[in-house]
């Protein structure tokens, strides 16, 4: 069984989506240990505790530093006995110690096709924001792992999704997620859980 620690920081659609593929077995092999959110009123708490799935809230703004932060979030992951942390619409600068410590054992979601509209400032409505104002035909999603950049890591999946004329960053944000994320993060998960996964040079080979 791979041992999930999912860190959310909003709605938890993501996650939501990672719950349903465990329910119909497109992800197998996989159980989800804990939810931890930054945010107090994340509604991604609630689906954890609606699933019966330990969940909790560590929020920076609950300790004196930094430092006591990142403390209490490594220990509580540790804690856990994590295979794989996924990041699931997380809001939270990572600990540098945590992505040392976890070396290809942690994985993220971006709202857009990678090495484009990534990077710092990237995230959230700006990501559609910037990809409308382009004018770029086609956007999507990549799940991958995480490194000490921003967006930086290795690529595990993608999937293309059309902008349409008239589209609000509303509008394409739904779809990049109906589209792309919530099928492309359980196949991640899916293919890690079933060890189809190498890592070499900076490149995941897939393994079928
Ligand atoms: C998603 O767009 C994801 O790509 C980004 O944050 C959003 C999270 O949404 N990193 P949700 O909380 O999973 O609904």
């Amino acid at each position: 069984m791979l041992r999930v620690g999912v860190l959310v920081s909003g709605g938890g659609t993501n996650l939501q989506a990672i719950i349903d593929a465990i329910d119909s077995g497109i992800i197998t092999n996989t159980e989800i240990e804990i939810v931890i959110s930054n945010n107090p009123n994340a509604y991604a708490l609630t689906r954890a505790q609606n699933h019966g799935i330990e969940n909790i809230c560590i929020s920076p703004k609950t300790f004196e530093n930094r430092e006591q932060f990142n403390e209490a979030l490594i220990n509580k992951l540790d804690e856990k006995k994590l295979d794989l942390i996924v990041l699931a619409g997380c809001m939270v600068v990572l600990p540098a110690a945590l992505i040392a410590k976890y070396r290809n054992r942690i994985i993220n979601i971006h709202p857009a096709l990678i090495p484009s509209f990534c990077g710092k400032g990237y995230y959230g409505l700006h990501v559609h924001e910037e990809v409308l104002k382009r004018g770029v035909k086609i956007t999507g999603a990549t799940v991958h792992f995480v490194d000490e950049g921003t967006d930086t890591g290795p690529i595990i999946a993608q999937k293309a999704v059309e902008v349409k004329w008239g589209d609000t960053p509303e509008v394409l944000q739904k779809r990049v997620m109906e589209e792309a994320e919530w099928k492309i993060m359980p196949y991640a998960i899916n293919l890690i859980a079933n060890n189809k996964i190498e890592v070499i040079d900076g490149k995941v080979k897939i393994n079928q």
